[in-house]
């Protein structure tokens, strides 16, 4: 979103504000002329038909999900909900509308997760655009469930669309529930940071930023139909990452006792080991490279996190 009002481009954010989602992370757009915000959830397809009205909706980015794995494991239904029936009602409110509208400019972009593939191990090269779907977990499946209709609208129905996969994503703006962020809070309490089973699972980190800007040059000069997978090279075991965010805060705040507060909980239901991506297509056929190196992207997440928690304790 601040990319596309940086260059310029009208935006529509439609987000239902639900846990995940806050005003606050609007603040620094919130008085661009070319941005405007509406609540909304996605589920609600009158709704999704008038917004489509409207503003006169010609392009789509859909981002809008249930995304925590964890909390997919509790209650899955809520994964079910918006990210299958509110995938169908956009691509249905979509379809209506560019139906009727005679220009060819329309295309909708779904975010997706390299999830969708299942896990690998660790002597398996990384998931490319031919990976076969194996998802492990309701969030992944219901991922799935949402790429799959994408694909089926766009046959069907002749929907432009694209889709991105991404790796795990990490940057400023997470809600802390997520590893990193939740790290860096846990090590400010001084609680005990919860590492899964024996912490020797494998993300590929990828800066938020690097994502956004992927998926909006898919969005413009992919090829309609297509898949792309997004991702930064950069496979980190948890818990090396848990103890680099540990090295990192014992720095910044002048401590040296921070890895103390790491504990081994039990492993998470149906875990996956690894995910690694391929992103050979993406750089090739848009011109897509990531540009934030792990280091220094993840000092500055921290600095951050560290000054947003400060903030909002003070
Ligand atoms: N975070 C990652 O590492 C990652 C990686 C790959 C792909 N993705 C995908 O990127 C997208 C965004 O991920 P995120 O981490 O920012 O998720 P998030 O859970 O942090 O945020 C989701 C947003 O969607 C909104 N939302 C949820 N249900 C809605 C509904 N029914 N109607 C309207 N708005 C609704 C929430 O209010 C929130 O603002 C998701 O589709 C996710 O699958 C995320």
């Amino acid at each position: 979103m601040r990319q596309l009002i940086s260059a310029d481009r009208q935006v529509v954010v439609v987000d239902s504000l639900t846990y995940a989602g806050s005003l606050a992370n609007l603040e620094s757009v919130a008085g661009a002329s070319n941005f405007c915000f509406v609540q909304e959830d996605i589920c609600h397809a009158d709704a999704m038909r008038r917004v489509f009205a409207e503003f006169g909706v010609s392009q789509v980015i859909h981002l809008a999900a249930e995304s925590h794995v964890d909390r997919s494991i509790d209650n899955g239904m809520p994964f079910i909900q918006t990210n299958v029936i509110g995938t169908a009602n956009l691509l249905e409110a979509a379809r209506l509308a560019w139906s009727k509208s005679g220009s060819t400019s329309h295309r909708f972009t779904h975010v997706s997760t390299d999830e969708v593939y299942g896990d690998l191990s660790e002597a398996e090269p990384g998931f490319t655009e031919k990976s076969p779907y194996r998802p492990s977990s309701p969030y992944s499946a219901s991922k799935a469930a949402s790429d799959h209709l994408v694909t089926a609208w766009g046959r069907t129905h002749q929907l432009p669309y694209v889709i991105t996969n991404c790796s795990n994503n990490y940057g400023p703006f997470q809600f802390p529930e997520k590893l990193i962020p939740l790290t860096i809070a846990r090590c400010l309490e001084g609680q005990s940071i919860p590492v899964y089973g024996n912490g020797q699972q494998i993300r590929d980190w990828i800066h938020v930023s690097d994502h956004a800007r992927g998926v909006i040059m898919a969005h413009e000069k992919g090829l309609n139909g297509e898949s792309y997978l997004l991702g930064s090279r950069n496979e980190q075991r948890n818990l090396d990452l848990v103890r680099r965010i540990c090295d990192e805060m014992n720095d910044l705040l002048g401590r040296d006792d921070l890895h103390r507060l790491i504990t081994f909980v039990e492993d998470r239901k149906g875990h996956d080991l690894r995910y690694a991506i391929d992103p050979t297509k993406a750089e090739a056929e848009l011109g897509w490279a990531p540009e934030i190196d792990f280091s220094s992207g993840l000092r500055t997440t921290i600095e951050w996190y560290v000054n947003r928690f400060r903030g909002e304790a003070s």
